[in-house]
């Protein structure tokens, strides 16, 4: 089944955001098989953002996922990679449709709420720099 990491931000751990997002999620009809609420240590940030690195705003990006807790997810079901991506809205909160999340509840691009992986490569580099193996549970869909 395919699988993605999101993560709400620091800024929406603090706006207390963490429940409407896993809800918003919940009720489209995806899986949560991993979860936690960390600190991200400045290293992690780097590797996560790597490919961020030559931008201009890469200092600012890693300050900012370093500023405080981050929640840590993994989804999974069908095309979640990129429904969770249309769910979450454009990168820009100002161009990003109401109805989803960057949409609903942000307002500067670097105070966006959310992280999803934008493709599968990234989803399962994403998994594993955040999660072992044995923190992703397995289970049947019931329903
Ligand atoms: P995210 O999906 O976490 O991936 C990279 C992040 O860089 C992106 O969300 C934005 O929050 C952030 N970002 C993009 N452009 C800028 C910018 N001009 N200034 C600060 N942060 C940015």
């Amino acid at each position: 089944m395919e699988k993605t990491f999101l993560m709400v931000k620091p800024d929406g751990v603090q706006r207390q955001l963490i429940g409407e997002v896993v809800s918003r999620f919940e009720r489209k009809g995806f899986q949560l098989v991993g979860a936690k609420l960390m600190s991200i240590p400045r290293e992690l940030a780097e590797q996560h953002y790597g490919e961020h690195k030559e931008r201009p705003f890469f200092g600012e990006l890693v300050d900012f996922i370093t500023s405080g807790p981050v929640f840590a997810m993994v989804w999974q079901g069908e095309n979640v990679i990129s429904t969770a991506r249309g769910m979450m809205g454009s990168t820009n909160p100002k161009d990003a449709a109401p109805g989803t999340i960057r949409g609903d509840f942000g307002l500067t691009v670097g105070k966006n709420v959310i992280h999803g992986s934008d493709s599968p490569e990234s989803a399962e580099r994403e998994i594993s720099l955040f999660f072992n193996e044995e923190e992703v549970v397995a289970y049947d869909k019931l329903i």
